[in-house]
């Protein structure tokens, strides 16, 4: 049978529909300790300007493969050369590797949201509430198998579109709440420093682990180089302004990140600045209690919060699953039930270690990393970057820029046409191919970077 393939009503559908996939824990929870971890200012300035070149040409290019071909990855690319194939299979890899761990962090979100609505959010405050829950076993085996499972539901029975409604309105109550928390934040004493070192661009902390922390997330964040955006793409209809699009969506997706930044790093200054030094994943998880106890009505705020992050975190991990059910239900020709069953269950068996990975297993180390950690490295500085190498490749030298640049112009006009062509003919790979020697080289200890 012929299936229809539907497609997104106008700009403003497809702009949220692609904003609901990107924006998500890599905004709230990741970018936040990412910036405090690798100098502030620094990360921040790098960040941005990656988005506005790289992440531009990138995101143009694969929601432009989609619309050109109407197919999802492994289809759009085989279509346009048979060679290719395989860069559609690699970049449909890596959901797979992100969907366990984003659900053990959402297992977390989850848990701290039940503490919260009960009304317990100041026992979180301790300095060892987090890594006594992280590092038990079955608590938060528990957790992710709920977040997961809730995420494997809404696919299985395709209400995505009701939490995807649900997340519009919810949307811009995050922003509004994420503001105002910053804003109490930095009124507290110290704060002022956190603000300085968020937004002042320090050089001497510059290294190349400053791009590379900062490239991972852009391509993590942006929902590049994984063929989600290529599948976004070719639902997308010819009319639509394809570069006004890709526009809003940096915009928002950027914007969430600085501003939960903003909510996040002061915070540190004020609450607890030996955090600096060591953060990490547990960022988010330890300050925003203390900011939430220091506030009247904590227990309600924080409750909110972690509820409205909880569905940003669903829009997304929804779209990470739904990417790698329909990959099978292609490939395998399995039917949607199985093939939700076949990725929940590889989920899980991923899933586990990672969350065991701080406490039970916390001494089995991958490339010294514990799980979770190890996952996010070879998703993010690895498969992403080659993913995104070789499409540059692809574009830039065989099926050439005008092909893309013909495709964004049924619209409107591009331009921004020569930053694309230079993206992604020269920079793009000379830079991708740089980053990622140094990081596989500093994965295994020879180069220090
Ligand atoms: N971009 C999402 C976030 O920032 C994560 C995600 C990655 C979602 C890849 C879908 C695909 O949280």
């Amino acid at each position: 049978m012929e299936q229809k393939r539907s497609s997104f009503s106008g700009k403003l559908g497809f702009v949220l529909a692609a904003a609901g996939s990107a924006v998500g824990l890599g905004n709230i929870w990741r970018f936040p300790y990412l910036a405090a971890k690798y100098g502030g200012g620094i990360f921040l300035l790098v960040y941005i300007i990656l988005a506005l070149t790289f992440g531009f040409a990138l995101m143009t290019a694969e929601i432009a493969i989609g619309r050109k071909t109407g197919l999802s990855p492994i289809g759009a690319f085989r279509a346009l050369d048979k060679r290719f194939t395989f860069v559609g299979y690699l970049g449909a890899l890596v959901p797979m590797i992100i969907l366990p761990y984003y659900s053990v962090i959402g297992g977390w979100v989850t848990k701290y949201l039940s503490v919260f609505i009960t009304g317990a959010g100041n026992a979180t405050v301790s300095d060892t509430y987090f890594s006594t829950f992280a590092g038990s076993t079955i608590e938060p085996l528990g957790w992710f198998f709920l977040y997961l499972a809730l995420t494997a539901t809404v696919v299985l029975l395709g209400v995505e579109k009701g939490i995807e409604k649900v997340s519009k309105v919810m949307m811009p109550v995050l922003i509004v709440l994420t503001l105002g928390i910053s804003i109490y934040s930095l009124c507290q004493p110290g704060a002022i420093d956190g603000l300085l070192y968020y937004v002042t661009p320090n050089f001497s902390a510059f290294s190349v682990k400053t791009v590379l922390a900062a490239m991972g997330q852009l391509f993590y964040s942006m929902s590049i180089a994984m063929g989600i955006l290529i599948t976004y793409g070719s639902y997308m209809k010819k009319d639509v302004n394809l570069v006004s699009s890709v526009k809003q969506i940096e915009l928002f997706d950027t914007g969430i990140a600085f501003l939960a930044g903003l909510m996040i790093v002061p915070a540190v200054f004020a609450f607890d600045p030996t955090k600096l030094e060591k953060a990490g994943p547990s960022l988010m998880f330890e300050i925003l209690p203390k900011v939430f106890h220091s506030m009247s009505a904590g227990n309600l705020i924080g409750a909110t919060f972690f509820l409205l992050v909880l569905f940003a975190a669903l829009t997304s991990s929804i779209s990470l699953m739904e990417t790698v059910v329909s990959v099978c239900q292609d490939k395998f020709k399995w039917n949607r039930k199985i093939s939700c069953l076949a990725v929940f269950a590889v989920a899980i068996v991923l899933g586990v270690p990672s969350s065991l990975g701080n406490g039970l297993w916390s001494n089995v180390k991958l490339l010294g990393m514990n799980f979770l950690d190890f996952f996010d490295f070879i998703s993010n500085s690895v498969i992403m970057p080659i993913v995104a190498l070789i499409t540059s490749i692809f574009i830039g030298y065989v099926i050439k820029p005008k092909s893309i640049i013909e495709e964004v112009e049924l619209s409107a006009k591009f331009k921004n046409k020569a930053l694309f062509v230079t993206m992604i003919k020269y920079v793009a790979p000379v830079f991708i191919i740089l980053i990622l020697v140094s990081s596989v080289l500093n994965a295994f200890g020879i180069f220090k970077i």
